[in-house]
């Protein structure tokens, strides 16, 4: 592969493994509703995710997960393709309907097993198998949703089935993958499942979340050994000048989309100023929510894609505030590259937080890839924007920043939620017709820097 005249394993002088430091773990990210399909079989439930994608204009070219990459029928090839790209980790989410049909109660055995196959065969390959409990695919059975305090505990339950039966052999646990995107873009936006639209549903949602992640790492605490923690979006935000107003506004965009999670879980409360801005859309929160959701972590993930710089815009909604274009930066299919926010968004989780412990949980880009004449996928961009963040990752580790691991997004193409399949972030290319999968340039570039 060559792009602007530099190779592969020219750029693989560059970055190596060692760089990284024997303990760090390299791994791919995927999540159930993105790539199982198989949505009606073997006694899964509804998720809310079949449903939003059934209302007319939800997701682009009407498209849906039913299928996805069929991975729960080719679940034993795509752990070789891991075991071929030399990855020590896979990080996965678990879909609580194929567990819970009804989100509660009965407990669907295969659904179960279809897992346990998943751990079992990732370990007999030597890959650590890492658990996403709630990637957004929540039950549709579950009445109101996550505006039901209800579902926090349903959630408990969930997990505390997960864990008797998968707990001795998984090695890290996430409770939640993004809550921001499930509370503010499923309630406030309704651009995700379930389509709601009022910023104090999004609260209501944000809360039940963070409540469900204490319980749930209550209950993990009680059956396993293995790290557990939480996977947040983080987007450092910037402001557009150096004028009081957008310094402001870069605070608000800060606290409502970077603050607003990690903060309660560690401990320090909902950030008040974001308190006060929400003034009554805000639900009553007591103490001893405050306490169960601030559960000692061992890890905490981060994912991340990009910045956004703001400037005060008053009258813009809640937030006063408009995303601004500063700088011009490369960008992929859907949004600007900017490796140094990732550098800088850990800098601030060590110094600002403390973390002991962190681990990229997603990282990866969209190119609209094309398949050549030889039947490859020359997808120089994404080399270049993965070499680009692994670098970043070596100057946090340089720096003292406790980083262990990288999961890039993701292992395969999939179904890239309302872009439906239009987007493609896998390092695997996949023909959707034929569900054939062929590794792309960067998947041989990931492969060189993982094997040892
Ligand atoms: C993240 C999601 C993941 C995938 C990537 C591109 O926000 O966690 O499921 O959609 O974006």
């Amino acid at each position: 592969m060559r792009d602007s005249g530099v190779s592969i394993s020219e750029r693989m002088t560059q970055l190596n493994r060692r760089l990284f430091g024997e303990d760090f773990k390299f791994g791919v990210a995927t999540s159930s509703y993105q790539i199982e399909g198989a949505t009606e079989l073997d006694g899964r439930g509804a998720s809310i995710w079949d449903t939003f994608c059934k209302s007319a204009g939800a997701i682009k070219c009407g498209h849906s997960g039913d299928i996805a990459c069929d991975h729960y029928h080719r679940m034993a090839d795509d752990v070789d393709l891991m075991k071929w790209l030399f990855v020590d980790a896979y990080r996965f989410s678990i879909a609580w309907p194929r567990v819970l049909p009804h989100g509660r109660g009965a407990i669907n055995e295969k659904g179960l097993d279809f897992y346990e196959r998943l751990v079992d065969r990732l370990l007999a390959k030597g890959i650590d198998p890492c658990v996403t409990l709630y990637h957004w695919d929540l039950p549709e059975a579950l009445p109101n949703g996550w505006l039901a305090r209800d579902t926090a505990l349903a959630f408990a339950d969930y997990t505390e089935i997960v864990a008797r039966r998968l707990g001795d052999r998984v090695a890290m646990w996430f409770t939640h993958n993004e809550p921001w995107c499930q509370a503010f873009l499923g309630y406030q936006i309704g651009m995700f499942a379930p389509g709601r639209k009022a910023i104090s549903e999004a609260l209501v949602c944000a809360h039940h979340l963070l409540l469900s992640h204490g319980l749930a790492v209550q209950v993990l605490r009680a059956h396993v050994k293995a790290p557990v923690g939480i996977a947040p979006n983080f987007m450092p935000v910037y402001p557009a000048s150096d004028s009081a107003q957008d310094i402001a506004a870069a605070r608000r965009q800060d606290g409502y989309f970077n603050r607003w999670f990690i903060e309660p879980a560690l401990g320090l409360g909902y950030p008040q100023d974001m308190v006060e801005l929400y003034g009554s859309a805000m639900p009553l929160v007591s103490a001893e929510d405050l306490r169960t959701i601030a559960q000692p972590l061992d890890v905490v993930g981060v994912n991340y894609y990009e910045r956004m710089v703001v400037a005060d815009d008053p009258g813009n909604g809640l937030l006063q505030c408009k995303s601004v274009t500063q700088g011009n930066y490369a960008r992929t299919q859907d949004r600007e590259i900017y490796p140094q926010g990732l550098l800088e968004q850990l800098r601030r989780l060590h110094r600002e937080y403390g973390l002991e412990r962190i681990v990229i949980t997603e990282n990866g880009a969209a190119f609209a890839d094309v398949v050549t004449e030889d039947g490859r996928i020359h997808d120089a961009g994404r080399v270049a924007f993965l070499q680009a963040h692994l670098e970043k990752v070596v100057e946090a580790r340089a720096e003292g920043i406790p980083v262990s691991g990288y999961f890039a997004w993701s292992l395969m193409d999939n179904f890239e939620w309302s872009e439906g399949y239009t987007l493609r972030y896998g390092l695997i290319h996949v023909d959707f017709e034929s569900q054939k999968r062929t590794p792309k340039d960067s998947a041989l570039f990931y492969r060189e820097l993982t094997r040892r």
